[in-house]
């Protein structure tokens, strides 16, 4: 709806009024339709401006329409009349012009912004662009160069920012609506075609192709396959080089284009994904609108290596006092400096005076004593760990949640350490802690909502995604990701060579294919931990081949290339070489392939010709098949959970929707049958084998994913 009032005698003010944003409902556009016509139809008045109520300019298109049928006026019609209108429009932006709320302002005549305003078009980002115009008007506004970056990041910028590019005309500190009303006065009467933005001449640079081909050339190697990006760039070329009304054409046609791909499908499911999983529950019953989080102030973090270092980073830049405490007294020197280090570069990035004051170092427990909260990121030590946690628990104020950053290990088993099991939660970081988005967040079987909530509510305060997630071995995202590297070494066994296997996975999008993530992380991180599960030797008591462990299939070849001293990057060698120790440029490595060679001599195995489509199907539909069993296991609420935690964690290309959205697009019987088919092959590699739910599901239908927890909830009803 919009509201319309006269206002200063020769003004008529026009108010959007939907909750929360002002989107363009169809009922928003009826009311800016018919209010623009009462206002010019008005004698008495001279000038007219667009508003927002609460605040809140416009946050661009209703999404809850997309894909329906289109009922109201059309947008683009609108924002024509707007332009054309015979008496100046003004646009009062406060809070936020984002899509088509920014389109709309680009009609207006003029724009004035509140100085904390963000304005921005990020369509690209919902796997669209903006077509309303705006990939028509803005480069006419700003040029070819900044509409450029502006819309094909979708990045929002800040009223400053918008001032300097041209984007608006005026900032105020004061009430933004007044001092439009204020300029819309003194505007009144004078001539109106200056102000047209689409009869703008498009300002290029004389250079257009030398420009156009190296955006192109930037946005293909950071689209890793998504296409929105590509079309962007081609809508702002045809403003460049076509007339308005072709350049709208174009626009139009890209626009369809991308409408039908399926790519803006996975990425505004991935939208609302996001915003789904801040509605958590437990298996409990407890649910995020009846746990109340506890206010954190002070946090202490224990272990002050990679992971403790960014974490305690993200707290003080948050605000949050925070103890850090590590026992090494090397390492708490160097992380000292690393930390200081951080907080001044994240504090000239964003212009603000870096947090240095906010946290205190000690190598011993005592200071914690007093803090609402504590998060333990030492070595992945069960022994080292339960040490941590008892002593916690003699220190700590009664009250202090205790939260273990661990990998993997059992939240449970620490615990059970504490006074208070209902106080322990995992807060499961991810590398580098102060950049990486996602926090896994852990409730064990004693955890209390409470905790939980505490937990998600931190997470959210230091700018993270939090999913919270049940208690097993890796929980989601290590979980899921272990049939996959199983299968990726495999799949080397049987033939493929890592820069192969790498290859077919970076061009499914991710940015990196698994073998250059191991090199990464450190091949000896998983060794170590297979070494304390007793999996890194073959039991000599079982008299079992080198290559089976438990019964099951097994690959010791990562275990191999670590008694190698091969750990990946930081020893210049593992699955690839490097020209030096800590390089990151990867070269396939003549040794690794005689390596593979003898090795699969040694065992009897013979290479064969390993297609694309295996190498992506075995990798992708045993990690997805882990997720159904993750769902099944109730470990992750929904499919949303697991394709946030992948998203953002794993760095799955957010144009495919996550892997459960990815499943369902394939289709959950493709799915099954080819897990069929490859369990048919390897019968002792259980990964393979369908799980219940996966069947449950293709077994109904397949219904679509939002009717998935309908399905889940019936599965553990018969439990
Ligand atoms: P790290 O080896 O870099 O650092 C551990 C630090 O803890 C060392 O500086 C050590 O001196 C210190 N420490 C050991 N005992 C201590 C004690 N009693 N009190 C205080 N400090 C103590 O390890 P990293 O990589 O930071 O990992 C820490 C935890 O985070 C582990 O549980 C790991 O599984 C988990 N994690 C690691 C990720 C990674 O990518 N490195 C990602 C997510 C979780």
């Amino acid at each position: 709806m919009a509201q319309y009032t006269r206002v200063s005698g020769s003004v008529g003010l026009i108010t959007l009024q939907s909750p929360r944003v002002n989107a363009l409902s169809a009922a928003v556009r009826q009311g800016i339709v018919d209010m623009m016509q009462r206002a010019l139809s008005e004698p008495e008045v001279k000038s007219v401006v667009i508003c927002g109520q609460n605040g809140i300019f416009c946050g661009g298109a209703d999404i809850k329409e997309f894909g329906k049928n289109m009922s109201g006026p059309p947008l683009i019609p609108m924002i024509h009349a707007i332009e054309a209108a015979s008496k100046p429009v003004v646009a009062a932006i406060e809070g936020i012009a984002l899509g088509g709320g920014l389109e709309l302002a680009l009609g207006c005549h003029y724009r004035i912004a509140h100085a904390k305003a963000r304005v921005g078009l990020p369509e690209v980002t919902l796997g669209l662009l903006p077509a309303a115009g705006g990939s028509q008007r803005l480069p006419r506004l700003i040029g070819v160069p900044a509409a450029l970056d502006l819309i094909t990041t979708g990045r929002h910028v800040t009223a400053a920012e918008a001032l300097k590019l041209g984007i608006v005309d005026q900032v105020t500190d004061h009430n933004t609506v007044n001092v439009a009303v204020k300029f819309a006065k003194r505007v009144a009467g004078q001539s109106l075609d200056p102000r047209r933005i689409s009869t703008y001449p498009c300002p290029c640079p004389s250079d257009a192709d030398a420009l156009f081909e190296k955006a192109m050339q930037k946005v293909r190697r950071a689209a890793r396959g998504a296409i929105a990006p590509v079309a962007c760039v081609q809508a702002v070329r045809a403003a460049a080089t076509l007339p308005y009304n072709q350049g709208m054409e174009r626009e139009k046609e890209l626009m369809a284009t991308l409408f039908t791909s399926g790519q803006a499908r996975a990425l505004q499911y991935f939208f609302f994904a996001q915003r789904a999983v801040g509605k958590w529950s437990m298996p409990s019953g407890a649910r995020w609108e009846t746990s109340k989080p506890r206010p954190v102030h002070k946090a202490a973090v224990i272990g002050l290596g990679t992971m403790g270092r960014g974490i305690t980073v993200a707290l003080a830049q948050a605000g949050l006092s925070v103890v850090a405490v590590e026992t090494q007294e090397k390492q708490l020197m160097e992380a000292k400096q690393a930390i200081s280090g951080m907080l001044e570069r994240g504090a000239k990035r964003s212009g603000v005076a870096p947090a240095l004051d906010k946290v205190s170092y000690s190598h011993n427990i005592q200071p914690v004593a007093d803090v609402d909260l504590v998060i333990e990121a030492v070595f992945e030590d069960m022994a080292l760990k339960k040490k941590v946690f008892q002593q916690l628990s003699a220190v700590c104020k009664p009250g202090t949640f205790l939260c273990s950053n661990t990998s993997g290990l059992d939240i449970d088993h620490l615990a059970c350490q504490t006074r208070n099991p209902e106080l322990v939660v995992g807060m499961h970081f991810f590398a580098p802690a102060h950049v990486m988005k996602l926090l896994e967040v852990v409730y064990g079987p004693k955890s209390s909502p409470h905790a939980v909530a505490t937990a998600m509510q931190l997470g959210k305060k230091i700018g993270k995604v939090s999913v919270a997630v049940g208690n097993c071995r890796g929980f989601v995202g290590n979980r899921m990701l272990k049939p996959y590297l199983e299968q990726a070494l495999f799949l080397l066994e049987e033939g493929a060579t890592p820069e192969f296997v790498d290859q077919v996975l970076e061009e499914f999008g991710f940015a990196m294919g698994v073998f250059r993530v191991s090199d990464l992380s450190g091949l000896d991180v998983g060794w170590r931990v297979r070494m304390a599960d007793g999996l890194a030797q073959p039991d000599p008591t079982t008299g079992q081949p080198v290559r089976v462990r438990q019964g099951r299939r097994y690959s010791p070849l990562g275990d191999l290339l670590c008694e190698q001293g091969r750990f990946g990057q930081k020893t210049g060698r593992g699955w690839y070489q490097y020209d030096k120790p800590g390089s990151q440029v990867a070269k396939p490595d003549p040794w690794l392939h005689s390596f593979l060679d003898e090795y699969r001599t040694r065992h009897g195995l013979v290479a064969r010709r390993i297609d694309h489509q295996e190498v992506l199907e075995r990798c992708l539909y045993s990690l997805i098949n882990e997720g159904f069993r993750i769902l099944e296991d109730g470990i992750a609420a929904g499919p949303e959970d697991i394709d946030v935690i992948y998203v953002f964690g794993y760095s799955w290309p957010r144009h495919r929707g996550g892997p459960m959205f990815y499943a369902a697009t394939v289709g959950l019987n493709k799915v099954l049958e080819r897990l069929e088919h490859y369990h048919q092959a390897h019968p002792d590699v259980p990964s393979l084998q369908p799980c219940r739910l996966l069947r449950k599901l293709v077994a109904g239908g397949s219904p679509p994913i939002h009717k998935w927890r309908e399905v889940i909830k019936k599965v553990h009803s018969q439990l």
